[in-house]
């Protein structure tokens, strides 16, 4: 082919093409070469391509070669071509050149780097991090991406939670949810309060914070999860804490109002029933009236102990022994189908400070809720142990010695509704003829005035537990009483041995 009439054909292309000697140096470039490269024809013909880039051989070139061309700008830029080559003949019909066409795609090289650049920087921070994040697709509500934090916290594997339906880890009804979806949507970033179930079944409490980001030229919304349970807690727990505290107050108040009026009551019924003739048809009535009267005054008295907790005074007291002393006191109570025992480490007697009278009461109130939760018999554990720093939940113990206390029945159980409120004043499920409600509002008081806690756990069907926390006064004193135990030593020692069982039925 002669040279004219390749560079006529060559010219008017929008991808640039060289035009080699056998030997690499430049015959020709086309306009399109020069505009790309930046270099002008006249300064390179004669000059060796590999000033440009890197020589493709005549060898390559005979067998056309193609791929990734990598070359300079005049100005020492970098720049990609997508190359092919191949020999052309002279008229003689020997090869004569090496004719390179090269396709810019330094354009797309820069794209594509980009991307993963920005690929990678989305995997950094999406995957990388202690928190909690899911990619979630509004339009669908799957799960397009979670982060291993995610995977730890929902107990899913990643590729089980990737294409999971948030209706899967959010308790919202469907349509709720399909609205805060909306909502988020819409809003472009918003900070939300779920509840989120784990696959285990686990409720938490989370607080979501989602924002619009564009994946792939789709809008998505990235999920930060916080995991507030605790602190969900800890403010219900002091808003209890407060109302007791407030219902309290109130009760004393009223209960003080209320003593005064039953105070008058009495003495009129008093003063009535002695001017009475012994046969007069209306003394039933008026000492009706006094005995009632003798009742309310009992209640105010019970009121203010709970509003106030009585006025008495703290003394060291043996938890140990005024729990035997409350056990044989009430067993002749609890009737023949209810078996109380007592386990108690042998040897040790934790010292509490608080009234005896308080303790016992406390104990009293809460072994008779016992015996009441078993219409039809069955068994009462108290059981006590010293234990250091209890952790109670969501209640702030002083770290310490604690003497811990169980009353454990086998008994009718609650369910979750009531258990929340069965330390509230004037709360009972037994009717007005049968219980006042205050038992276990005096309780808590008794308990929390000593520097303790209290707390419950109960099933339907198979029990309740109730357990109260004491704190020690200096750790223990010995065990003085006699026992055939030989492995109590009656020093002080904290070692805690094989419980005994005392069983009172
Ligand atoms: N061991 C238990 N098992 C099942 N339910 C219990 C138990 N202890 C308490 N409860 C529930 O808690 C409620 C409140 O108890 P609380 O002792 O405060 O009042 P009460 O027993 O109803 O009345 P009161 O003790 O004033 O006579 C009870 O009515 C009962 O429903
Ligand atoms: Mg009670």
């Amino acid at each position: 082919m002669a040279l004219p009439t390749l560079q006529a054909a060559l010219g008017g292309l929008a991808d640039a093409a060289e035009l080699l000697e056998l030997d690499g140096r430049v015959v020709y470039v086309n306009p399109a070469f020069e505009r790309l490269t930046g270099h002008d024809a006249g300064g390179l013909v004669g000059r060796h391509i590999s000033d440009v880039h890197e020589a493709v051989s005549v060898e390559r070139a005979a067998a056309s070669w193609s791929g990734r061309v990598d070359a300079k700008s005049s100005s020492g830029g970098a720049l990609a071509f997508d190359g092919s080559y191949s020999v052309v003949s002279g008229d003689d019909g020997a090869p004569r050149w090496v004719l390179g066409l090269l396709r810019d795609v330094t354009r797309q090289l820069h794209e594509e780097r980009a991307l993963r650049q920005s690929e990678e920087l989305y995997r950094q921070i999406f995957h990388s991090n202690q928190a909690i994040k899911l990619l979630v697709d509004p339009s669908t509500g799957l799960i397009e991406d979670a982060n291993l934090a995610a995977c730890d916290f929902y107990g899913y594997t990643p590729e089980e939670l990737r294409g999971l339906h948030i209706d899967r880890i959010n308790t919202l009804p469907r349509e709720r949810l399909d609205q805060a979806l909306l909502v988020a949507r819409q809003s472009g970033s918003r900070t939300f309060r779920f509840q989120h179930r784990r696959k285990s079944g686990e409720l938490r409490e989370v607080e979501v914070f989602t924002g619009g980001v564009e994946v792939g030229g789709r809008y998505l919304l990235l999920s930060i999860v916080h995991d507030v349970t605790e602190r969900v807690r800890a403010e219900a727990q002091l808003a209890r804490a407060q109302r007791m505290d407030s219902l309290g107050r109130l009760a004393g108040g009223v209960a003080h109002d209320f003593n005064n009026l039953l105070f008058v009551v009495l003495g009129e019924a008093r003063i009535v029933l002695r001017g009475l003739p012994e046969d007069d048809p209306l003394r039933a009535e008026v000492e009706r009236i006094r005995d009632a009267a003798t009742r309310a005054s009992e209640l105010t008295r019970h009121l203010l102990l709970f509003a106030r907790g009585g006025d008495v005074t703290p003394e060291p007291s043996d938890v140990h022994k005024t729990l035997r002393g409350v056990a044989s006191l009430v067993s002749s109570t609890l009737g023949h189908d209810v078996r109380l025992s007592i386990e108690a480490p042998a040897g040790v007697r934790p010292v509490a400070y608080i009234a005896t009278a308080q303790l016992e009461q406390a104990l009293v109130n809460l072994i008779i809720n016992a015996r009441e939760a078993m219409p039809h018999g069955g068994r009462i554990v108290a059981r006590l142990r010293v234990v250091s720093d209890p952790d109670v939940e969501h209640q702030r113990l002083r770290p310490g010695d604690y003497a811990e206390l169980e009353i454990v029945d086998d008994g009718v159980g609650m369910p979750k509704e009531i258990v929340a409120h069965v330390f509230e004043p004037f709360f009972t499920t037994k009717g007005p003829e049968h219980g006042t409600g205050l038992g276990l509002a005096i309780t808590y008081g008794i308990v929390h005035r000593a520097g303790g806690a209290i707390s419950v756990e109960s099933e339907v069907g198979v029990g309740t537990t109730f357990r109260v926390w004491l704190p020690l006064l200096d750790g223990l004193v010995p065990d003085d009483t006699p026992r055939g135990d030989a492995g109590s030593t009656g020093s002080g020692e904290r070692a805690v041995r094989a419980p005994t069982i005392a069983s009172l039925t």
